[in-house]
């Protein structure tokens, strides 16, 4: 759970996507956060605390002078606890107010008297959004290094189209996560490949693998979150971009390896997660195979290039981290793997485990030997890599 043992407070305005607020608090809870709940008279309107009390298991504040505070000082205790204070959705009348340093309710008060990091999901009107004054509120929130998550772009619930919408529940977890994560990358260039790729026979038929590109995906999330600056070169998958992430679609190893090649000596690092297809065939017929003019062909292969001993053979190469998955004698293949291709670091997996599923067993594989991990969701394991690939940055010959 990526919020285990976090405590956070959110606090909810009063717009149409309070109603998301519950799915929040709810998805909040499910990654192992604790979380207590806040609410304006307004956020009253469309939704009720009942809801989240029955959500976050606590009681809601919803009154400045709640009786029930034994000091009366509810907008003081509520941010004293909390690691982080989320304000979903912030609607345009309270970053006004934030902004300004207004406190003249629970919600606002309890934000000017916070202890500690506040981030807002902003939600609204596309005018309310872009007017200049909204607009310079938001710039002295982020000045004031308040974390503006969003908005996104789409559908309004008043029937207009255009930025300002609530970011989805999910993806509000996700920032509170990122929040929570070092920035060890920060100012890093990483480059990584993921997902199978896929090697055509004739136009609608090709040899490819089960790789769902999910491990390097999650790779890519965790490296954005420690603040890289992320390039993902994948195969076909049906996966949604991590937000920040610069996404780049191939279909083949040729292509694959096209892209790759010029970027990376402009990264720092490259992580080679992708199932890369190691054979092509020959030729690629024009058109559809046909069974009757050919009962039982023939595909000759040919052998593809290997991107990740490509990129460590550069003359400068970036720090080049690479992937085995294997079905048997992981421990030799992978080390074999890992010399052959000259490269300092290799995450060797159990085909079993490693493809398609949400959670992984990895065994590192470095000169100082091999290192076992337990068993891990892909995001736990990934993240546990780019600190491992921070430290390495840092200092080259870290012990493990
Ligand atoms: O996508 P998922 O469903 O989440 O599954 C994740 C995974 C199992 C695919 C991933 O964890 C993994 O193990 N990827 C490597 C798969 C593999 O067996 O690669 P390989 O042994 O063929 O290649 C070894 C390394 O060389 C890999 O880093 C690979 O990206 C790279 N390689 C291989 C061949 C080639 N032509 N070019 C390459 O760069």
């Amino acid at each position: 759970m990526d919020l285990e043992g976090k405590r956070v407070a959110l606090g909810v305005t009063g717009g149409i996507a309070a109603y998301k607020a519950a799915e929040l608090c709810r998805l909040l809870v499910k990654q192992g956060a604790s979380v207590r709940v806040a609410m304006s008279e307004a956020a009253m309107r469309f939704v009720t605390p009942t809801t989240f009390q029955a959500l976050s298991g606590n009681p809601v504040f919803t009154d400045r002078w709640d009786a029930g505070v034994a000091n009366g000082m509810a907008h003081i205790d509520f941010s004293r606890e909390a690691e982080v204070l989320l304000i979903a959705p912030a609607t345009a009348d309270f970053l006004a107010k934030v902004a300004n340093g207004i406190a003249d309710d629970l919600l606002t008060t309890l934000t000017l008297a916070r202890d500690c990091p506040l981030l807002v999901a902003p939600a609204m009107n596309r005018q309310m959004w872009s007017n200049p004054a909204t607009q310079r509120n938001i710039a002295t929130l982020t000045g004031d290094a308040v974390g503006i998550l969003g908005p996104a772009s789409g559908e309004q619930a008043c029937g207009e189209i255009g930025e300002g919408r609530m970011l989805e529940p999910a993806e509000i977890v996700e920032d509170v996560a990122a929040h929570f994560q070092p920035k060890r990358l920060k100012g890093r260039k990483l480059l990584m490949t993921a997902g199978p790729t896929f090697e055509a026979i004739d136009p609608v038929r090709g040899i490819t693998n089960l790789s769902s590109g999910k491990m390097g995906f999650a790779i890519a999330r965790a490296a954005r979150d420690a603040g890289a600056e992320v390039t993902l070169v994948c195969g076909p998958v049906a996966l949604p971009t991590p937000r920040g992430v610069t996404r780049i679609d191939i279909t083949s190893a040729l292509e694959m390896h096209a892209q790759v090649m010029p970027r990376a000596t402009a990264h720092e690092v490259f992580i080679g997660v992708a199932a890369v297809a190691d054979y092509r065939p020959s030729k690629v017929s024009e058109h559809k195979t046909k069974k009757d003019d050919n009962p039982s062909p023939v595909i000759e292969l040919a052998q593809n290039p290997d991107i990740l001993a490509d990129v460590a053979a550069l003359p400068q190469p970036p720090l080049c981290v690479g992937f085995a998955a294997e079905t048997r004698n992981l421990a030799e293949y992978a080390e074999k793997k890992r010399r052959a291709k000259k490269i300092p670091l290799l995450v060797g997996n159990l085909i079993q485990d490693g493809f398609g599923g949400d959670t992984n067993t990895w065994i590192l594989f470095d000169d100082d030997g091999q290192h076992a991990l337990e068993p891990a969701s892909k995001l736990t394991l990934a993240r546990r890599l780019i600190a491992r690939i921070a430290t390495l940055l840092e200092n080259p010959h870290a012990p493990h």
